[in-house]
């Protein structure tokens, strides 16, 4: 029997609460609430009626109300028992979320062990562990627990910042609400990924079929519709699983090496994976990924390698991370997987900076469960290396994430009537030349390129399918096909024209209303400007990637966004630098990271004078938000450091890299620039250099003091 819901008639009015008493009972209320949605989503079996779950709800909301610190205190779902509306909130990463560097051979695992070794300056006879375990093609998900309860749950999203998933990762039973067991730290932030099975995929494609619903290419991306549904109850239905393999924020780790943590999260109820091995060579961990390889097609889930990584989680913090991706860990890749097909044509596309790509048009064919129709063929100097000609046979590969790739032509397979391919000399969207830039030593560069810019139709599709996309404005309903579709009706030719659609398309004698055409309805419409409306103000890094600067990604970006903190000063220095102010175009160039064409790039793109025009009438509609400078908090950060004679403690390597990471640049040699010199015995010239410079010196002891290593 249903047990009936306490009810709140009697109680006080939320606004006569304390704020203690409001608090006690919003924490109370998120816990049952929560219990409810457990019962209701997960077990399909709701322990007290809707309208009593609702009268909790409504509860639940007027103490938020009325007190709107609490708002973020209990996470619990805004969007159970309502109506899909919102998109996912956001969250920051307080750790990173990184990828993993790949290699591909079994040479290459010698190679992964010899680097770490030299870099940990580990003599041949020390031993070193690692482990080796299968690579889940699943999504990676970040799954935060305090005193043991589950609290929130994130998405990668770009490594920095992902998406709220809460309520839909409450649904996965294998997922517990609470760990149990020994030394749970206060905070713990399991990280793993989420995949489907392959059996319970493809019963699930068969009913989505059956509904005529949609249908997943393959489990990697059921999983991933089916994580990032705005309804929860649909994910609930969607067989969910999960492996925990690595951590993020930990306000103290339960064990000193990776085994031991796969142990701890294991021992916390967490699921991990049973392939997880330690290894002592890199022979051993090739056997592990030999049998691991054996083993995959009678793995219930799909993997897509075996990733190593080193035990010891001291050596671990020594090694640290280049660019995006740990020194300490690596993902054995398996082999791209290949089919037979035939080439019936080859197509132009235009990108954004005008690179004419050419794509191979196939038959269609399943490549390790992918349908694939087409492949990159690179640029025209591939075609003609590989001699590849339409209507061959070709051989395509994919692997991952990678765009499939044709490897070879079949040559005996050659039909009389094949015929070699042109490569066209305009550009097929806007009829401009198209070239290929020749650089100083005289050797032009492999991509033809249309020079039409602003007047090239295709490129401004691009730009805008770019300045939309989920890394950049990340502007929900907006895709690349409706870009194409809104282009085409003159309706959005430039960014600040996104923001200015709902007012066109409302005002009063448009004929051309967005919500008469085809696939639209007044709810998407509502939709698609809601998600406008809540990009108009944007985190600076994300509005300086999405304007598509040459040679500007995420990384640079935000290397821009956290030196100059502003757009205004961003734009500022670039367009003083444009205008030859030697000053200003010192500040980009002296940015950690940005290199000589890159800050070009950001100059001519701010010099530009349409480029100027566009975005004033951007600025007009959104707001970048400032982004907090850098850190400068370590000791040495922003400073010259070099690093001399012989090193005791850390290989020239490490040393450099554990600079670098506190904000500091390392130097080869010595000038009246140079802020600190580490010398160690022996050294030389630079000690000598320091002294007449009067630089002040350290030995690698006092280093590590600095620092507070
Ligand atoms: S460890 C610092 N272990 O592969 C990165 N990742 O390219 C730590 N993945 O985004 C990641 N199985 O989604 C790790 N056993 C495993 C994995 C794994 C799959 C995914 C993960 C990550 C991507 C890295």
């Amino acid at each position: 029997m249903k047990k009936p819901a306490p009810k709140f008639t009697t109680q006080p009015e939320p606004e006569s609460l304390t704020p203690e008493a409001a608090r006690e009972e919003h924490e109370r209320l998120a816990a049952e609430i929560c219990k409810h949605d457990a019962a209701y989503y997960r077990e399909d079996a709701p322990l007290i009626s809707d309208a009593d779950y609702d009268t909790l709800r409504r509860r639940y909301e007027a103490i938020e109300a009325a007190f709107p610190e609490l708002a973020n205190t209990q996470t619990i779902s805004k969007r159970v028992g309502a109506a899909p509306s919102e998109k996912f909130a956001k969250v920051q990463h307080a750790v990173p979320m990184l990828s993993l560097g790949n290699i591909f051979d079994i040479g290459e695992v010698e190679e992964f062990v010899a680097r770490v070794r030299r870099f940990l300056g580990l003599a041949a006879d020390k031993p070193l562990a690692f482990t080796a375990e299968p690579k889940i093609d699943g999504l990676s998900c970040a799954l935060r627990y305090e005193a043991g309860a589950f609290v929130r749950a994130a998405t990668r999203g770009d490594g920095f910042e992902g998406e709220d998933v809460t309520v839909n990762v409450r649904t996965i039973n294998e997922i517990p609400h609470r760990l149990h067991g020994k030394h749970i730290p206060d905070v713990l932030e399991v990280r793993g990924e989420i995949y489907m099975k392959r059996d319970e995929f493809a019963e699930l494609n068969a009913r989505q079929a059956a509904e005529g619903d949609k249908v997943f290419a393959n489990p990697r991306n059921a999983a991933a519709g089916s994580l990032r549904q705005l309804d929860p109850s649909i994910t609930a239905k969607r067989p969910l699983h999960f492996f925990a393999y690595t951590w993020g924020e930990a306000s103290a780790l339960p064990a000193e090496t990776q085994k031991g943590m796969i142990e701890a999260f294991k021992s916390f109820g967490l699921p991990v994976n049973p392939l997880t091995v330690l290894c002592h060579t890199a022979e051993d961990l090739a056997a592990h990924y030999r049998s691991i390889e054996e083993q995959r097609a009678s793995l219930p889930y799909d993997i897509d390698g075996v990733v190593y990584k080193v035990n010891d989680l001291a050596l671990q913090a020594r090694l640290g991370f280049v660019s995006r991706s740990p020194r300490w860990a690596v993902a054995h890749k398996f082999p791209a997987e290949q089919a037979t097909t035939i080439l019936r044509d080859i197509e132009i596309q235009v990108g954004r900076t005008g690179a004419l790509t050419p794509v191979a048009k196939l038959e269609p064919v399943t490549v390790g469960g992918v349908v694939v129709s087409n492949a990159t063929l690179h640029n025209e100097d591939e075609i003609a290396r590989k001699d590849i000609r339409i209507g061959d046979t070709v051989i395509v590969q994919r692997a991952g994430d990678v765009i499939p790739q044709i490897v070879a032509v079949i040559e005996e397979k050659r039909p009389a009537h094949s015929r070699k391919y042109e490569f066209p000399q305009v550009c097929p969207a806007c009829g401009s030349a198209a070239v290929r830039e020749v650089d100083e030593k005289g050797e032009a560069d492999a991509v033809r390129r249309c020079t039409g810019g602003l007047i090239c139709p295709a490129q401004a599709v691009e730009r805008l399918k770019h300045f939309a996309s989920r890394n950049a404005m990340d502007i929900e309903g907006l895709g690349d096909k409706q870009i194409e579709f809104f282009y085409e009706k003159g309706l959005v030719r430039s960014p600040a024209e996104i923001f200015t659609l709902q007012q066109r398309d409302e005002a009063p004698g448009n004929l051309q209303r967005i919500r008469n055409f085809e696939g639209y309805g007044e709810t998407s419409v509502r939709n698609l400007f809601a998600a406008i409306d809540a990009r108009r103000e944007i985190p600076l890094n994300r509005f300086i990637f999405a304007l598509g600067i040459r040679h500007v990604g995420e990384t640079n970006a935000r290397r821009l966004a956290r030196h100059f903190g502003t757009f205004d000063a961003l734009r500022n220095a670039a367009r003083a630098a444009a205008k030859g102010d030697e000053e200003a175009r010192a500040d980009i160039d002296h940015i950690e990271g940005i290199g000589d064409v890159v800050a070009e790039a950001v100059i001519e793109f701010f010099g530009e004078a349409h480029n100027e025009e566009a975005l004033d009438a951007l600025v007009q509609h959104v707001t970048p938000q400032a982004m907090e400078a850098v850190k400068q908090d370590s000791p040495v950060a922003g400073k010259t450091v070099v690093f001399t004679g012989a090193l005791e403690r850390m290989t020239r390597e490490e040393a450099k890299a554990m600079a670098e990471r506190l904000g500091a640049k390392v130097s080869g040699s010595v000038s009246k620039k140079t802020d600190l010199v580490v010398a160690g015995p022996g050294a030389g010239s630079k000690l000598a250099n320091a002294e007449k410079f009067g630089v002040e010196v350290i030995s690698e002891d006092e280093w590590f003091v600095r620092v507070g290593a």
